[in-house]
């Protein structure tokens, strides 16, 4: 059934490019990472305040894995779409891009899933128009984001229970393999 509050995917899909200027680099020459996360942070906060229509809150970020450095002069360019909405959250599919302009080859430097929070006036989650589906590449991140939020929720359970820790006096045995030296009188 047609929800009459709900957008289509391609009516919040937005791009920012931007130059890669030498105030970014690192001692090495390479971009920070925290530049292209920062510029990630912003094409997710456009993507998901078009969906909405309201201010938005970034929750938590998937699966940021640096494929390639990007270098002083590259343009970058992020690409972010809707894939999923929940009632209040949505999960902005984000692909970054890096393009040498003397050689026009481009680079795909990584991809990420934000999470993001539609906020009302008062500053509580509000819910989003639904996701209108038209191509099949839409289904396709609309079941991808489903799966993405339950391994999300059972890998937080998981976390949280890898910090309750009991107490460490087998520590010897636990970490018999690891890479640490224990120097402490009562284990
Ligand atoms: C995220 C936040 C809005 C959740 O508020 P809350 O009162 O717990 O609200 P709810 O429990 O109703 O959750 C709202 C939505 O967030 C989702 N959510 C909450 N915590 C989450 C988490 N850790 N990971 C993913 N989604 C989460 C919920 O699943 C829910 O989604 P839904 O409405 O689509 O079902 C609130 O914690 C917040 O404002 N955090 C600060 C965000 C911020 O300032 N970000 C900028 C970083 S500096």
């Amino acid at each position: 059934m047609m929800q009459v509050n709900a957008r289509k995917v391609s009516e919040s899909q937005t791009i920012i490019t931007e130059l890669m200027i030498p105030a970014y680099a690192n001692f090495g020459g390479k971009i920070h990472g925290g530049i292209l996360l920062s510029l990630m942070d912003k094409v997710a906060y456009a993507c998901a305040s078009k969906h909405a229509g309201t201010y938005c809150v970034t929750v938590t970020v998937d699966r940021v894995e640096f494929l390639e450095p990007v270098e002083v002069g590259e343009l970058v360019s992020l690409k972010a779409s809707v894939n999923y909405v929940g009632r209040s959250s949505m999960i902005i599919g984000i692909r970054v891009e890096s393009q040498n302009v003397r050689t026009g080859i481009v680079k795909h430097t990584n991809s990420s899933f934000f999470t993001m929070v539609a906020k009302g006036d008062d500053d509580k989650p509000v819910a989003v128009p639904a996701l209108i589906l038209e191509t099949g590449e839409d289904i396709k991140r609309f079941i991808e984001g489903m799966r993405l939020k339950s391994i999300r929720d059972r890998v937080r359970a998981e976390m949280l229970d890898t910090r309750s820790v009991p107490d460490v006096r087998n520590a010897r045995e636990i970490l018999k393999n690891e890479r640490c030296i224990i120097n402490h009188s009562e284990v």
